[in-house]
């Protein structure tokens, strides 16, 4: 078994780690509709959680039981932890770290997650750290990819979005430029549009990307429609530059009629209004079954860090 320690950043994965995480997330799958599992058993989670999470917190806190291990949890940490009181995260980490076997992390501040593993003792997974990265998040979404495209090589994805603060367009880019012919389509509004260090990254590795306007033409073109939701929290007060922002690109039933037959539209989740819910009943829609794959991603994490 391959063996894992913090999950930090996309860069940490190689292809053959990637594969190892994807046969076991296939074997977690089994597990969940067969047996369960005890492997687990006696091992102990910690997530901690500065920020709102649904799908973050919830699948991996399934993964950790279905597995047989338990889970401790503080959701709100910022609110309900000792940060409160004034608290550092490293001397929060350093005592969590006391009482679990692997620390799950969600925190506000990009870099967070490095603090963290710095100090912790134990494997630590980053669960999002600000407009930073979210690795775990872009494993699903790549396993998504070659679960519904069936390969992820010579794949044509548009992100589509807030691509400066989403941590997990940022994370799916480190990602993809590991495979050949890969060609990404970024389409943003003006105020958010991809940062540099992706952008430079993905040209010191000969991966070819472009950016664009017009969403109707890119799905045309694409195997992958990967919406996201404009990241109001990182707007701060400018909200005039928020709402500028949200509504410019919509996927709805127009957008739906451009894409091929064998093409997916892809969300992490939550939407607001950036994809038309009259979409969710069109096969294409492979959101809820990407929400879904989380869980069988995270299983095979925990199981790769702890077991
Ligand atoms: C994402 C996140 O938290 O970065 N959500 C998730 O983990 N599935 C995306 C978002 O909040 O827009």
């Amino acid at each position: 078994m391959d063996r894992l320690y913090h999950v930090l950043e996309a860069q940490q994965f190689d292809l053959d780690l990637i594969e190892a995480i994807f046969s076991t997330a296939q074997e977690m799958e089994q597990v969940v509709q067969h047996y369960g599992s005890n492997i687990l058993n006696r091992r102990v989670m910690a997530t901690l959680f500065y920020e709102p999470s649904t799908r973050t917190r919830l699948s991996f806190e399934s993964a950790m039981t279905r597995l047989g291990g338990a889970v401790i949890t503080t959701e709100s940490a910022q609110e309900f932890s000792s940060a409160a009181k004034g608290e550092t995260l490293e001397d929060t980490i350093r005592v969590v770290a006391g009482y679990s076997d692997v620390i799950v992390l969600r925190h506000y501040e990009s870099g967070a997650s490095n603090r963290a593993a710095a100090v912790a003792g134990i494997p630590v997974i980053n669960a999002g750290d600000g407009a930073g990265q979210h690795p775990t998040q872009a494993l699903l979404d790549l396993f998504t990819i070659q679960r519904e495209i069936g390969r992820l090589k010579k794949i044509n994805i548009a992100l589509v979005g807030d691509l400066a603060n989403g941590r997990t367009v940022r994370s799916l880019c480190y990602l993809l430029a590991k495979y050949e012919d890969v060609k990404m389509y970024f389409v943003a509004p003006e105020t958010v549009r991809m940062k540099d260090d992706i952008k430079e990254y993905l040209q010191r590795h000969q991966v070819s990307f472009e950016e664009v306007d017009d969403l109707h033409e890119v799905a045309r073109q694409a195997d992958v429609v990967y919406q996201t939701r404009i990241q109001k929290e990182r707007f701060g007060d400018r909200t005039g530059e928020y709402e500028q922002a949200r509504g410019k690109y919509i996927v709805d039933r127009s957008v739906m009629d451009c894409m091929q037959e064998h093409a997916v539209v892809m969300h992490p989740l939550p939407r607001v209004d950036e994809i038309d819910p009259e979409v969710d009943a069109d096969p294409r829609a492979a959101y809820f079954r990407q929400a879904h794959n989380g869980l069988y991603v995270r299983m095979a994490l925990l199981r790769m860090i702890l077991a």
